[in-house]
């Protein structure tokens, strides 16, 4: 068993790669606060195989110090130096003396560490991946609150020990079960079942029939095309489209675009544009979807489809093509910040500026655009030309970062784009509106404000006329 050294003031980093050093690479991990306390094991232990160090404790040079301590005292013992607040950013910026030690300068690559300690102990290339393919993956317990039964046996996963862990069997598979049972284990904390690896694809068909069919039960609209009053939706149904949305994002993100993903994606698509040409008035519509307890992102996607296809419809482009692309684009333009809903609330750089996020929020807002356009890519059957669409939801050209009025490239647009740009922009501020309350924003003059130009004229126009005209009516 090999001995290891590891110094990490991050407490949690430091359990991190202890347990998976104890996983992998079944090792024995001494913790070390600082070289001063490592050293004066070395002088009693000389044997131990690696010393895993940040660069910098505090004020001592503890990768410095440890090397000349090796230097001076030839040993077989390897070190491996992680990154911490004032080290070197990049490895061709380390001290010359340290340039031939393994060096990860973003401890969040902890599974390079893990790798490369696997090789250093003479282990083979692929340590992690011999074991990081459980034989249960983790399921989103929300997702048993809105099945009756599964297709599978489920499991509960109890920790036994530092890195042991064991599954009791709590559904039977065809069992009905209770869903009081689901609500307290979600009262206790718990955030996901288990089921076994190989019935994964089986369980996302499963799940994906079965909300498919709820929705279908749910749906209000005549199957012969007619048109409703869309005050006498239920809220249920915007509740199903809810679910349905947020589970299909989840699902395409753990299993990309299989046939059970594409059906229910479509059966989600499908019935947002239903509920626009089978409802009477849009400006109720509108409204339902608002004050339906629903979440944020699904309420975007099918708000600014409702306004887009009004918009779309007053300026005579109200073709089957226009209104499939932006159907499209609506559900998969921010697929990317599907864990993380309320970055998508952020629609200018000076909003990003003001957020004080990481940088690592920092980029998932900034690459959201050109990382959603790369998932649809993935989509065969999806529109073409729906990823550039995607791309450049925020009026950057290349999906990174937001609309700079200093490029202006809303001209290089076309009107599908543009459009995209502004509906989407638009329901950011009315959901912002809805949310913090106040005194009611003039929307369409930020909006003019941000993006007016002559491409965009009529849209802002048309969009006032129709805001008028609805609140006239109302
Ligand atoms: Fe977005």
């Amino acid at each position: 068993m090999a001995q290891i050294i590891i110094i990490e003031p991050n407490q949690s980093l430091q359990e991190l790669i202890s347990l998976n050093l104890k996983t992998y690479l079944s090792s024995e991990i001494i913790p070390r606060d600082n070289a001063k306390e490592a050293i004066a094991l070395l002088n009693i232990l000389p044997s131990i195989d690696l010393i895993i160090t940040t660069y910098q404790v505090g004020s001592e040079n503890t990768a410095k110090n440890l090397h000349s301590y090796l230097k001076q005292n030839p040993s077989e013992t390897q070190m491996v130096i992680l990154g911490g607040p004032n080290s070197p950013k990049h490895i061709q910026d380390m001290p010359q003396e340290l340039s031939s030690y393994f060096y990860v300068p973003s401890t969040k690559d902890w599974e390079k560490v893990i790798t490369h300690c696997g090789n250093l102990l003479g282990h083979s290339t692929d340590v992690m991946n011999k074991k990081s393919h459980p034989d249960f993956v983790s399921i989103p317990i929300d997702y048993f609150l809105h099945l009756n039964t599964t297709c599978c046996d489920t499991f509960l996963r109890i920790k036994k020990g530092p890195n042991k862990f064991q599954f009791i069997k709590r559904i039977h598979a065809g069992d009905n079960y209770n869903k009081e049972m689901i609500y307290k284990y979600k009262d206790q904390g718990l955030k996901n079942f288990f089921i076994p690896k190989q019935d994964q694809q089986n369980f996302t068909n499963y799940v994906s029939d079965f909300l498919v069919n709820k929705l279908s039960e749910s749906s209000p609209f005549p199957s012969d095309g007619g048109k409703i009053n869309a005050e006498d939706i239920p809220n249920q149904y915007f509740e199903q489209l809810d679910v349905n949305f947020h589970v299909a994002l989840n699902e395409i993100k753990t299993l990309g675009f299989t046939s059970a993903t594409i059906q229910l994606t479509d059966s989600i698509i499908e019935n947002m544009m239903v509920s626009i040409n089978q409802s009477s008035k849009m400006s109720t519509l509108l409204r339902k979807v608002l004050n339906s307890k629903s979440r944020y992102l699904y309420q975007h996607a099918h708000l600014t489809l409702i306004v887009a296809t009004e918009i779309l419809v007053a300026l005579g482009k109200n073709t089957p093509h226009n209104i499939e692309l932006l159907s499209y684009a609506c559900f998969f333009k921010d697929i990317a910040l599907g864990d993380r809903p309320e970055l998508a609330k952020i629609s200018t750089v000076e909003q990003l500026k003001e957020s004080n996020l990481s940088s690592d929020d920092w980029g998932l807002i900034m690459n959201h655009a050109k990382d959603g356009a790369d998932i649809i890519r993935h989509h065969d059957e999806a529109p073409l030309s729906i990823d550039q669409l995607i791309l450049t939801h925020h009026g950057s050209p290349d999906g990174r970062g937001f609309f700079d009025k200093a490029d202006n490239n809303l001209k290089e647009f076309n009107l599908i784009q543009n459009l995209f740009i502004l509906c989407n922009d638009f329901v950011v501020e009315l959901l912002l509106f809805k949310e913090k309350g106040g005194k009611p924003q003039p929307i369409i003059q930020i909006l003019k404000d941000r993006y007016g130009n002559e491409k965009t004229s009529e849209i802002l126009a048309l969009m006032e006329k129709i805001l008028k005209t609805r609140s006239s009516k109302n």
